[in-house]
């Protein structure tokens, strides 16, 4: 995509954000002076504005030794086309020993997560108890899934589809049926690579409750199909509002992904009976009946939306 000038193999500090007119400064204290939005393993997220372009997110990543000149993460975004449902990339930079990866800002700055808390059902225990009425749950992953089946289109896996990157854009009031209106961006490709279906990968990155059973067992495994597996947790948590498998990494949890064991409270009236087909099959104990996202778009209760992708 076309960008202004932000990204730099120039000498700094001319890598320096369009707008900022002080070159003196280095590019880290003009970010870090911006307000810090989120804090993740790998690296601090501020939003920052930028005059002429608006409000943007400066993710700031240690090199760490790193000799690239950008980060995976900055690299996988630019494969991919402009999405409604993919975080834009803005650009990216290398200041020192820290790269700093722009993306445009979702205004807000919630997640996946966040919108599942404010349903007004989540406990304070950490046990989200009711999920969303089927047709806002179903809207908001087909809104996930277009975009992974974009990346996967491009031969990018993300390796690491949870909540907490998932951003959301909200109008309106959370809690009651469809009384609001998300647009979600999938972000944060950090673990993300590439690799055709059919591939084997060897490294194991990703969130303990959405990991697929091979990611677990450390055997090579196709990227394709464990981004579906991970798809599968976030629908069953968007319509039941529990975690398949727990949240916790302890053997139970373990032994329970690796026999696909969920559990599926069929008197609880809120929870949608017809989307049980959907994630039985795709959370398969054998990866090889994982279906790809191709085959889960044509399934029958991915289809009765009209927004598929
Ligand atoms: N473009 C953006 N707009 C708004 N908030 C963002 C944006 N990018 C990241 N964030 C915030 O920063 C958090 C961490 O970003 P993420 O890319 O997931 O980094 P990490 O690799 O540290 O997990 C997100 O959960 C979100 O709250
Ligand atoms: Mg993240």
């Amino acid at each position: 995509m076309s960008s202004p000038d932000l990204i730099s193999s120039r000498p700094l500090p001319s890598c320096a954000p369009p707008g900022v007119s002080s070159c003196d400064t280095p590019i880290y204290d003009i970010v870090t002076s911006g307000k810090l939005i989120g804090r993740g393993i790998y690296g601090s997220v501020y939003q920052i504005l930028i005059k002429g372009e608006g409000h943007l997110a400066i993710k700031v990543i240690p090199c760490n030794g790193m000799q690239s000149d950008i980060p995976r993460e900055a690299e996988m975004m630019k494969r991919l086309p402009k999405h409604e449902n993919i975080v834009e990339f803005f650009d990216v930079c290398r200041e020192g020993e820290f790269y700093f990866v722009t993306t445009r800002l979702v205004t807000g700055g919630r997640t996946l997560l966040d919108l599942i808390k404010s349903n007004g059902r989540y406990r304070v225990n950490q046990s989200i108890r009711h999920g969303f009425p089927e047709d806002a749950a179903r809207s908001l992953w087909l809104q996930v899934v277009s975009a992974v089946n974009v990346c996967h289109t491009h031969n990018v896996v993300h390796r690491d589809i949870k909540l907490e990157n998932v951003l959301v854009d909200l109008i309106g009031t959370p809690g009651s049926d469809c009384g609001f209106s998300a647009q979600l961006k999938l972000c944060d490709f950090g673990f993300a690579t590439v690799s055709e279906r059919g591939q084997n990968l060897c490294t194991y990155p990703g969130t303990f409750a959405y990991a697929a059973p091979n990611i677990l067992r450390g055997v090579p495994y196709d990227g394709h199909k464990t981004d579906v597996w991970s798809l599968g947790v976030l629908l069953y948590i968007l319509v039941t509002g529990h975690f398949p498998f727990g949240n916790v990494r302890n053997v139970d949890n373990e032994r329970r992904i690796l026999n696909a064991q969920f559990v599926w409270d069929r008197h609880n009236a809120s929870v949608p009976y017809r989307v049980l087909p959907v994630i039985q099959s795709i959370l398969s104990v054998v990866e090889s009946n994982i279906p790809y996202l191709s085959d889960v778009l044509k399934m029958e209760w991915v289809k009765t939306n009209p927004q598929v992708p």
